[in-house]
This record gives C-alpha cells, sequence and structure tokens, in this order.
C-alpha cells in the first residue's frame, strides 16, 4: 500500500471514530485544513519537476477527493443519527388515549335543592336563607317549644359559645327558626299598612338550609339538610297546603303515579299537625308509605311571635328533608354516602 492509501485509509479511520460533528469537523483538519496533511504535500510539490509535479499532483488530488467524499458520507451518516435521535426522542403515540380534564358536576343534594327551589319558586314562592349558628328563642322558645318542653329532648344538638347560660346558643336543629325570621322582617316592612288596619301580602317562602342534631347512623347525619316552607295569608286553609304539596311532589318525582296521605301528629310550633307521606304505585318502592316531610297550621303562639294577629292570619307550614328526597330519587339506601366525598360515588351525578 503506498502512502497516499494509507493516508486514505487513515483519514477514513479517524473520521469513523468521530462521534459528533464537532469530533469530525477536528478529524478533518488535521487532513484537509492549513496545516492538514494533503496541504502539506501539496506544498511539497514546489520542489518537484514538471513532469514529477504532474503524476504526483494528479496522485496526491486523487487521495483528497477519496478523503472528501469520507468526510461527505461521514457528515451525512452523523445528520442521519442525529435525526433519528431527535424522533425517537420527541416520538408522539398517537394511539393513547387522549387526556382529559376531569369534569366536575353539582353534589346530588344540592341538585335536589336546585330542583325543590325552581318548583317551589314556580308556584310563588321565595327562598331565604339563615343562620346555621342560632339564639334558643328562635329554634325553640319561638316556635311554641319552652325551656321544659319535652319535644326538645328529641333535637339534641351542638351548643356554642354565645347566648345565656340557661339558653346557650347552639347549631339549628331544624330549619323551622326561618319561619320566625322570615315572618318578623315580612311584618316589618309592612308595618304600616297592618297598623291601618289593611292586608299585608302573603307569606311565602321556602328556606332550605343545612341543619344539625346528636345523631349518626345510616339514615341520620349529625348535619343534614332541611327545607322549610310557610304560607301565611288571611284565606290559607289546609286545602291550599295539600294542593301545593302534592304538586310538588309529583314534579320533583316526574310522576303523576304517586299518592300523598296526610297522617295526624304533633309539632309544638303547629295545630293541627301532619306528617305527609308519599306511596309511588310504581317502581322498587311501590306500595310503601315514605314519610317526606312534618305540617301543620301555624299554631297561635307563633303566630303572635311573628307579630301577627292570629285572628286574622292563618299560617301553614311544612318541613322536608332534601336528603330524604336525594335517597328515593336517586334510589340510594345509605346517607352517609352524601357526606363521605367519595368521587366515585359523586361522579355518577355528573
Ligand atoms: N321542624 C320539624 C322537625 O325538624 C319539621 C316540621 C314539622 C316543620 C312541621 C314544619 C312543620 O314547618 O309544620 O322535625
Amino acid at each position: 500500500m503506498n502512502e497516499l492509501d494509507a493516508l486514505v485509509d487513515g483519514a477514513r479511520a479517524g473520521f469513523a471514530q468521530a462521534a459528533t460533528p464537532a469530533d469530525l469537523e477536528n478529524a478533518k483538519a488535521q487532513y484537509l485544513g492549513k496545516s492538514g496533511r494533503i496541504t502539506e504535500l501539496m506544498k511539497g510539490l514546489g520542489a518537484l519537476s514538471v513532469d514529477e509535479k504532474k503524476s504526483r499532483g494528479a496522485a496526491i488530488n486523487q487521495a483528497k477527493q477519496a478523503i472528501e467524499a469520507a468526510l461527505t458520507e461521514r457528515r451525512q451518516a452523523l445528520a442521519d443519527a442525529e435525526l433519528q435521535a431527535q424522533l425517537k426522542a420527541e416520538a408522539l403515540d398517537v394511539s393513547l388515549p387522549g387526556r382529559q380534564r376531569g369534569q366536575g358536576g353539582l353534589h346530588p343534594v344540592s341538585l335536589t335543592l336546585e330542583r325543590i327551589e325552581a318548583i317551589f319558586g314556580s308556584m310563588g314562592f321565595e327562598v331565604a336563607d339563615g343562620p346555621e349558628i342560632e339564639s334558643d328563642w328562635f329554634n325553640f322558645t319561638a316556635l311554641n317549644t319552652p325551656e321544659d318542653h319535652p319535644a326538645r329532648s328529641m333535637h339534641d344538638t351542638f351548643y356554642v359559645e354565645g347566648g345565656s347560660d340557661k339558653a346557650p346558643n347552639l347549631l339549628r336543629t331544624h330549619t323551622s327558626p326561618m319561619q320566625i325570621r322570615h315572618a318578623v322582617q315580612h311584618v316589618k316592612r309592612h308595618r304600616a299598612d297592618l297598623d291601618a288596619g289593611r292586608s299585608m301580602p302573603e307569606i311565602r317562602v321556602i328556606a332550605p338550609g343545612r341543619t344539625y342534631r346528636v345523631d349518626s347512623d345510616a339514615t341520620h347525619s349529625p348535619m343534614f339538610h332541611q327545607c322549610e316552607g310557610l304560607w301565611v295569608g288571611e284565606n290559607v286553609s289546609f286545602k291550599d297546603l295539600k294542593h301545593v304539596f302534592n304538586d310538588f311532589c309529583r314534579t320533583f318525582f316526574e310522576s303523576d303515579d304517586l299518592v300523598l296521605r296526610f297522617r295526624p301528629s304533633f309539632f309544638p310550633f303547629t295545630e293541627p299537625s301532619a306528617e305527609i307521606d308519599i306511596q309511588f304505585q310504581q317502581g322498587p318502592l311501590a306500595g310503601r308509605w315514605l314519610e317526606v316531610a312534618g305540617s301543620g297550621q301555624v299554631h297561635p303562639n307563633v303566630v303572635r311571635n311573628m307579630g301577627l294577629d292570629p285572628e286574622r292570619y292563618i299560617g301553614f307550614a311544612f318541613g322536608m328533608g332534601p336528603d330524604r328526597l336525594t335517597m328515593l330519587r336517586y334510589g340510594v339506601n345509605d346517607l352517609r354516602l352524601f357526606f363521605d366525598g367519595d368521587v366515585r360515588f359523586l361522579a355518577q351525578f355528573r
């Protein structure tokens, strides 16, 4: 092998070893650079005769071209390798399922509350909101349930700071205090008319919200929801309450195949009082009587505490359990599911 062939082989080997474009440029300089081996050989031509120059020059040129060809090939190979690596790194698997953004939704009890508000709203009822920390007066006494009344024992609750030693503030045990709170405001707004012997507009209101009792099992939670209803006017009767509640139940459960029963009961703040039971005629609960609300004609003492004359104004009230209604509507059998915060359960109502 002559000296030039060895040079070309050496260049090829050097280029092959270059792992990066920068390495390759360094290797190239050794042969084709200003003081590279080929350049040096060219410089040596000057000392030769014309004939020798021709043949030697041609041979060096050939070697130079071979080295340049090897360089180009290696450059291309490195560029291809780099492209392949990049493609691999940025690979996009178009067969992967897309990433979805988690979708939120309303809690089933919130859905029920919205539904209750919409239905009663369409029947001309306002929606009122009130405090969950309540005074003894609004929660009990004003509702005809004085300090030693036995009905209080069914409303054991959580007591908080404030109020008096004998009658501390508490977490409200029902939404019924809203009857007094709302009526008092309404009466205040229409005081002048009332004092002048004129009529005031009827009170028609519902008050949904959270309530509290010391109670916990599959059908009772220490925190639960209630929705109070109050209708006060000069010419309101039990048949109006029956009518409104009947309409509400049929709309709420989207069924005309539903029977209502008013079963005599006792509440200190109503007289007479009734539990409202419903019976589905079809479906898994068909034939069973299910209690959905307490109700009654507002007791004269309570009407008086609203600032109204019980000889002139008659009230009807009801208190229902939205948690219960939600369980019936969706076929949920354990109340605790509503408050566990398990997304697998909640996501079903999105
Ligand atoms: N407040 C009662 C309870 O928590 C429910 C109730 C019964 C509300 C009769 C009423 C009513 O407005 O008239 O058990």
